[in-house]
């Protein structure tokens, strides 16, 4: 018979001599012969169990019992609370005490398990570890982190719901809506032919809320995306997503900034202290990408200026790229550089690193990376020295240079030059060790808000202008004239126009995303139109859309925060499936449940589809 009086966390001395019951799963057994000690655990501690059979209520048929016990069964245990004689176990909550066995029921025997949950050994291959989930999650400290996300979501509903946000549920299967990444599809078996898509957000369904009166919306919710997964990317992941009527964005971002302190008091006990915003401008100048990690330096300094009086052949030709057009436009040339201190670093970049630089930039589409080095005797070094040399004073005065520092120059069009510096940068700051550990470990929580986005990117493969956030993205208030000028082939207005988006950046990831959302359909219209869908396109995919917002929309706009990233950051972790109870592999693949898994012929046959997929042929000799 089940009882349970106590959980494995709960006696301390004050319990001695009480006599409890208790529940859990053997985690480590040691027999001394007359006596065997096992350490009982639960979610909510350990405890440390005595099979005595000098002991009152002791027996060998008891100690016999015990002695079949394995680690990994489960079982219930009754006894009676004693303080430790000797060794109390200053880790433990419950060290001080111990709990001498005068009943033992086994409630679940288990089989040699694949592994311990046992977080002081070394931890299987993520394989074995996502095969046996159950196994894995029964560890300390993944039974944390579900504790840590659970305290995430409690905080959240919380914030939202005393900030007069209404908690509403969106459909799951949706309507395939080109919204950026590929979707995932399901078809219908009743109406044949037709497919629902899985929501890459609720972005739609919220606007439509706000349509519809609610006001303020907050879901916790799942969202959908066929892509590849990385370390924080998952194809299925959960976002806080809000919305907010008659706002403007500076309202969006108090609130969401409220919320990020609220979230890190209650759950970090941090105090965040006001977050700086940053143009997306500035952070593409300084960093090199929209979500830069201001935990270190090595920023970027565009000195084309200097370069543009070096006789250095790539240098000239890169600056000869576009010289017509705006400072900002992707294609134009420019020269940039990023110092690398002396003493800072600079003396850990060995050649064997600085060569690799090469091949590293130009996997983004750049040419190379020149390197110079300034010596103590403060004579340039390497690499394009002697064309440095000449504009020394100049060099050193836009790159504030010392004796000791290593200069990294890359030469090419803005888009391709800003991105290399922007990802060697990053490179750079591993090499030489200068990133601190996550902020759960006692680093920096560096935040930042990143405005004024163009709202518009041209797409490489495709050559079309894409929405850098979504389509449903305002200008920002004062961009209505270029907004209303602005044609597919004027590229140099469109790149122009700047959105009423933002995002939430911490340690260099993003973190959240949002904006303040087109409320009028003639806008929404034109901004179909400029991503190059036609009227005919538009009103099949979106006709709904334009619908609602013609039936008195208010002026609305909202964010979503990636759940599992901020739960990540709490946990100081940098894989997205520790912080997930059920996450998936590279490929997509659950481990444990086999999915994705095949269905019967009939199972298509209902949904109106047959596989034209064939198993491939078995390799010859293969078993
Ligand atoms: P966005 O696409 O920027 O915006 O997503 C918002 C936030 O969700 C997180 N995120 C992810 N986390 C894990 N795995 C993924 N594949 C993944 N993709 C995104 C990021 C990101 O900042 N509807 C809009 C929000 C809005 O405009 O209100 C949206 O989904 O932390």
């Amino acid at each position: 018979m089940i009882r349970r009086t106590h959980t494995c966390g709960e006696c301390r001395e004050t319990h001695a001599g009480q006599t409890v019951s208790l529940n859990g799963w053997v985690n480590r057994y040691r027999d001394h012969g007359n006596l065997i000690f096992i350490d009982l655990r639960d979610r909510f501690g350990m405890t440390q169990l005595v099979f005595d059979r000098e002991q009152k209520g002791g027996s060998q048929a008891l100690l016999d019992a015990a002695d079949k016990l394995r680690n990994e069964d489960v079982i219930a245990v009754t006894g009676v609370v004693r303080l430790r004689a000797s060794d109390p176990n200053p880790k433990l909550a419950t060290g001080k005490v111990e709990v001498v066995v005068t009943e033992l029921e086994v409630l679940g025997k288990t089989q040699n398990p694949p592994f311990l949950p046992d977080d002081t050994a070394k931890l299987p291959n993520e394989e074995l570890r996502l095969k046996f989930r159950y196994m894995d999650l029964r560890r300390p400290r993944m039974q944390q982190i579900l504790a840590l996300r659970h305290k995430v979501y409690q905080t959240t509903r919380r914030y939202f719901d005393e900030n007069g946000f209404l908690e509403i549920e969106t459909p799951i299967l949706y309507k395939s809506t080109p919204e950026g990444a590929r979707e995932f599809i399901v078809p219908s078996r009743n109406v044949p032919g037709h497919w629902y898509a899985l929501p890459q957000s609720p972005q739609l369904f919220k606007q439509i809320l706000m349509v519809a009166g609610c006001d303020r919306y907050m879901q916790i919710c799942r969202c959908f995306r066929d892509e590849d997964p990385r370390a924080d990317r998952q194809a299925e992941f959960t976002q806080v997503d809000l919305e907010m009527s008659f706002v403007r964005r500076e309202h969006v971002m108090d609130m969401m900034e409220g919320y990020v302190r609220r979230l890190w008091k209650d759950v970090a006990g941090v105090d965040v202290p006001p977050i700086q915003k940053m143009t997306y401008r500035e952070a593409m100048e300084r960093f090199g990408i929209d979500r830069p990690d201001t935990r270190y330096g090595l920023e970027i300094r565009d000195i084309s200026d200097v370069a543009a009086k070096m006789e250095l052949g790539f240098f000239k030709e890169a600056l000869a790229k576009g010289a017509d057009r705006p400072k900002f436009n992707s294609k134009r040339g420019v020269v940039k550089a990023i110092r690398v201190p002396g003493g800072g670093g600079a003396e850990k970049l060995t050649r064997k690193l600085t060569d690799g630089y090469n091949e590293f930039v130009r996997s983004f589409g750049a040419g190379g990376c020149a390197v110079v080095k300034l010596n103590a005797q403060g004579m340039f070094e390497t690499g394009i020295a002697k064309f440095v040399e000449p504009v020394k004073t100049e060099l050193t005065a836009a790159l504030g240079l010392q004796p000791g520092d290593t200069v990294l120059f890359v030469a090419d069009a803005y888009a391709v030059c800003t991105k290399a510096l922007g990802e060697l940068r990053q490179k750079v700051a591993r090499d030489i060790g200068v990133v601190p550990k996550p902020g759960a470990e006692g680093g920096p929580w560096n935040f930042l808000i990143v405005i004024d986005f163009p709202m518009f990117e041209r797409d490489k493969e495709t050559n079309r202008w894409v929405a850098m956030h979504h389509p449903f993205t305002a200008p920002r208030d004062d961009q209505a004239e270029a907004f209303v000028k602005a044609d597919v082939d004027d590229e140099v207005t469109i790149e122009s126009i700047v959105s009423a988006g933002y995002d939430i950046v911490l340690n260099g990831q993003e973190i959240a995303g949002g904006s303040i959302r087109i409320h009028d359909p003639a806008v929404q219209g034109k901004v179909f139109q400029l991503l190059g869908m036609t009227p005919e396109q538009a009103k099949e995919k979106f006709s709904f859309l334009l619908e609602a917002l013609s039936y008195g929309a208010p002026p609305h706009g909202g964010i979503a925060f990636g759940l599992d990233r901020l739960v990540m950051n709490f946990a100081g972790t940098e894989n997205i499936r520790d912080v997930m109870a059920f996450p998936k592999t590279q490929i997509g693949a659950d481990l444990m449940t086999g999915a994705p898994g095949f269905v019967t012929p009939d199972q298509l046959a209902e949904v109106h589809l047959k596989s034209t997929w064939t198993p491939p042929p078995a390799s010859p000799g293969g078993g």
